[in-house]
């Protein structure tokens, strides 16, 4: 029995979560798995009637889980920094999900926007360190409102967070066994104390894994390298805010934010991980049902992976990727009429 919390949230994150569900128990009975989902409403709709965005013993009642299943938080009405600071962030910290991992992967039959690319290209994996760095929420504001305001807004960076994310990453390339390569994201140029602590840390733990070959990029150059030459990437190592950007660029260069999974490990599994696509609750598609859910029903796969369920994972990435081979049931993102919905129940009878 594998018992999960979920968190549709807000706008599209609500549909996906609904489809992925479906396609995660029509998988389920062929290999022996039992599900117990649980709701939480916590989301903005919650917010408006409590005035939080989820109870402050919220993580708390998260603790015992197996599994976080989140659809995606903000809404036009409420400020962004309310919103993700009084749910998805504060998750991630309190659960120490110190690796986000965000696979980009080029599948036959989708477009991607640059020219010249055949399937598999494009099949790199960012990982992103996602409880410190630039999101490490030490700062505050002086004399607020005033015209002589200052707001200060701190990276951490830890010589123990950066190592434990940095090693995850060369883990992972063995374990890939595709080009056996990491590649580290930095902009020690500028941030001469941070992203130095980084680059000796990346340089340290590089030299246990004599069998990967490594490289350094800069983030602007790294944000270039994605667009010019997408296929050299393997493995990609970032802080916090570089791998977020990085990662909408590698979702839109495979086709589309739609398509993009992600998983917040605490790979020691002392806390429990959170699976949530890359997307957020895209208000400007919300209530139309044309919502892509292959992303949150890829990363439902991550999360089958993660409980070990590996034989079902498989199933559910093999039946998107016929999906998308054939091209007769996709959403408008993808180029075609189907609804989000519509994806779910073909999904849904694949695995079944
Ligand atoms: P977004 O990812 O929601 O949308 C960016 C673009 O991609 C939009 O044009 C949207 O229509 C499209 N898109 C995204 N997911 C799609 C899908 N499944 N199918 C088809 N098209 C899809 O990013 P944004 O517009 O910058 O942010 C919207 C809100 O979501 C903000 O409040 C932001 O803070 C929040 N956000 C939340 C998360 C999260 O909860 N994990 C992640 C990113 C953004
Ligand atoms: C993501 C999102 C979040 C992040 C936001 C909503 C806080 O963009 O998961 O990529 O920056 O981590
Ligand atoms: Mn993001």
């Amino acid at each position: 029995m594998h018992r999960i919390a979920v968190i549709r949230g807000d706008g599209i994150g609500v549909d996906v979560v609904e489809e992925a569900i479906k396609v995660l128990e029509a998988v389920a009975p062929k290999h022996g798995i039992e599900w117990e989902f649980t709701e939480f409403p916590w989301s903005s709709n919650y917010y408006f009637e409590h005035g939080e965005m989820m109870p402050a013993d919220g993580p708390d009642q998260l603790a015992e889980f197996d599994g976080i299943f989140l659809g995606a938080v903000g809404h036009p009405e409420i400020q962004d920094h309310v919103t993700l600071n009084g749910l998805l962030l504060p998750i991630r910290r309190r659960f120490d999900q110190y690796v986000c991992l965000r696979p980009s992967v080029l599948y036959p039959g989708v477009t991607s926007p640059l020219a010249g690319l055949k399937p598999y290209d494009i099949d790199l994996v960012v990982v992103r360190e996602n409880t410190e760095g630039e999101y490490a929420n030490v700062g505050g504001f002086q004399y607020e409102g005033r015209p002589e305001e200052v707001a200060v807004q701190t990276a951490v960076f830890t010589r123990h967070g950066c190592e434990r994310v940095i090693r995850f990453a060369f883990d992972l390339a063995r374990q890939r066994n595709k080009k056996n390569h990491v590649t580290s994201i930095t902009k020690s140029n500028a941030l001469g104390y941070g992203m130095v602590l980084w680059d000796r840390t990346f340089a340290e733990v590089a030299e246990e894994y004599p069998d990967i070959t490594t490289n350094s990029l800069l983030i602007d150059a790294a944000c270039m390298d994605f667009i010019r030459k997408p296929q050299e990437f393997d493995v990609v190592v970032g802080s916090n805010l570089f791998g977020d950007i990085l990662t909408d660029i590698g979702a839109i260069i495979t086709g589309s934010m739609g398509l993009a999974s992600s998983a917040n490990l605490d790979p020691t599994r002392e806390g429990v991980s959170m699976f949530e696509p890359t997307h957020g609750s895209a208000p400007d598609i919300a209530g139309q049902g044309i919502a892509n859910p292959m992303a949150q029903i890829l990363t439902g796969a991550m999360m089958l992976r993660h409980l070990g369920e590996d034989v079902a994972a498989d199933d559910v990435e093999k039946a998107v990727e016929e999906t998308l081979k054939i091209g007769e049931v996709l959403t408008p993102d993808l180029g075609g009429t189907s609804t989000t919905s519509g994806v779910g129940d073909h999904l849904a009878n694949l695995v079944s």
